[in-house]
């Protein structure tokens, strides 16, 4: 029978190397936090419940945990005053029910590219080999400021010794802790009551636990991730930098592999969420982030925004979109600049010109809106044609309002839709209409002014400032 399985993830340091106003966890790796990134891992083993551990922009790094795994409880324990990552570990275990007696892993918030198979394989070994208490080390060729692992004669573990309090030969040992533990939870609670904070830095560290462990006799046992890579952590802006080259490096890679044309992968931007299909051609400065699905044979010429979008079939972006939260049917044509907001829905066919700004806008197959449009709160039919300058008016200071247009219309240039409104099927709309009211279907709208004219009008009024500095020259307007 398997154990029960809880977890423990410590976010709240401030990351002092970052130099940052804001929480280091709360920074962004390849368009989501770093502490989601190190949390989504953790959640894949379906321990109950994750505690994450919050100090530091509390409220701020807590929303984040929730929204980065939505389907996951999670327990959150404060931490008052950061004294240390084993200051931080009985933080948690005050959140975790005192009856707990199954296994607790532990993992650091600022570790985000650990992969769920990699931390399975990690819990059958620690179970196989009837350890107690079992952490994931790593050889790093540059161990730098990771804590060293230190071996008796034997070759057993005996301590993890923190780089700031290490002698040259400990730091000469190349093996390091990449800060992921489980124990039972009953050698974790004794371990943790004997923390001390007498080292370099005076504070609580979670490594001692390794030593302490030892010394009461349990069974320890570090497991070598068979790739140091994964378990690399965040400490500086540099790191994270380096971090987010490499992760972009592998998803280029791997998208090109499955058949993705990148006209210059050093400018393509893409989350490793995203998918992407075969044939679709990817020009350079383009962002795609989060979940967005882009199907295939799509191009993308370049400079595009692109934030949680499906892209269907044989679409093709022209220079400069943005588009978020959003979903762009198949065999559209979208831009050149054009801005399709949250919620904006192109069924396919569609024609978004330039300098159309779409919100909320559900726009049935075939419909265009090929220049300077804003349409907003928008349901609109098939086959309607939206002229240049349409403006739907869906704001009245205090409430968004919707306007509704049938299929198979023309609506005219400079047409303005005061909502709510609603237009039939079939309907002419002529341009500089203002639309107040219901328009039936098959209707021709119209409210122009009466068109004026006075003859010979301007001669007079130029005439008039002929004294004016600036009349023109050449006796014109005279
Ligand atoms: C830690 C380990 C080190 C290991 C490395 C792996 C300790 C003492 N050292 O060092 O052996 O090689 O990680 O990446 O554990 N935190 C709190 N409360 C605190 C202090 C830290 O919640 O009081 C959190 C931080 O937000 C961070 C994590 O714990 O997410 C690790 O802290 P950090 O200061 O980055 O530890 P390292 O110096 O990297
Ligand atoms: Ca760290």
């Amino acid at each position: 029978m398997e154990r029960q399985l809880a977890a423990v993830v410590l976010a709240a340091g401030m990351g002092t190397r970052m130099r940052s106003e804001r929480a280091k966890v709360l920074h962004e790796l390849a368009g989501r936090t770093i502490l989601a990134r190190a949390l989504e891992p953790i959640a894949g083993l379906k321990p109950r419940p994750i505690v994450v551990v919050v100090g530091h922009q509390a409220e701020a790094v807590e929303s984040a945990a929730r929204a980065a795994v939505p389907d996951t409880a999670i327990g959150v324990a404060r931490q008052a005053e950061q004294r240390g990552t084993g200051d931080a570990a009985r933080a948690a275990l005050g959140a975790l029910d005192s009856e707990f007696a199954g296994e607790i892993l532990i993992g650091y918030g600022d570790t985000p590219l650990i992969k769920t198979e990699t931390l399975r394989e990690f819990v059958r070994a620690h179970r196989a080999g009837g350890a107690e208490l079992s952490f994931i080390s790593a050889e790093m060729k540059d161990p730098a400021a990771y804590g060293r692992v230190t071996r008796d004669s034997s070759g057993v573990v005996a301590a993890i010794v923190e780089a700031r309090d290490a002698t040259p030969a400990i730091l000469a040992i190349s093996e390091i802790n990449t800060g992921v533990y489980l124990a039972d939870a009953r050698l974790l609670r004794a371990a943790i009551a004997e923390l001390r904070a007498d080292n370099a830095q005076r504070e609580y560290y979670l490594t001692d636990i390794v030593a302490i462990a030892r010394r009461r006799g349990a069974r320890v046992n570090a497991w070598r991730a068979p790739d140091a890579a994964e378990f690399a952590g965040i400490n500086s802006r540099e790191e994270m930098a380096r971090m987010e080259e490499s992760i972009r490096h592998d998803v280029n890679r791997r998208l090109m592999a499955a058949g993705v044309t990148l006209i210059d992968p050093a400018t393509a931007y893409i989350a490793p969420e995203a998918e992407i299909g075969r044939d679709t051609i990817i020009g350079p400065n383009v962002r795609i982030l989060g979940r967005s699905r882009i199907g295939a044979g799509v191009v993308i010429e370049g400079t595009a925004w692109l934030d949680g979008v499906a892209v269907g079939d044989r679409s093709h972006l022209k220079i400069c979109v943005r588009a978020e939260h959003c979903e762009i049917g198949p065999d559209c044509e979208i831009g050149p600049f054009a801005n399709l907001r949250e919620g904006t829905e192109l069924e396919g066919r569609n024609r978004i010109g330039n300098f159309v700004e779409t919100k909320k806008a559900r726009i049935g197959s075939g419909s265009k809106a090929s220049h300077l449009s804003y349409l907003g709160d928008a349901i609109i039919g098939r086959e309607t044609n939206i002229g240049c300058g349409v403006i739907t008016v869906n704001y009245d200071g205090y409430d968004k309002h919707v306007t509704r247009i049938g299929d198979r219309c023309m609506v005219g240039c400079d047409t303005q839709l005061v909502a709510p409104v609603t237009v039939g099927d079939d309907v002419y709309v002529a341009s500089g209409t203002t639309i107040l009211r219901d328009v039936g279907a098959g209707a021709l709208v119209v409210s122009h002014h009466p068109q004026r004219e006075k003859p010979g009008w301007t001669a007079g009024w130029r005439a008039r400032h002929a004294g004016h500095p600036k009349a023109l020259k050449n006796g014109a307007g005279e």
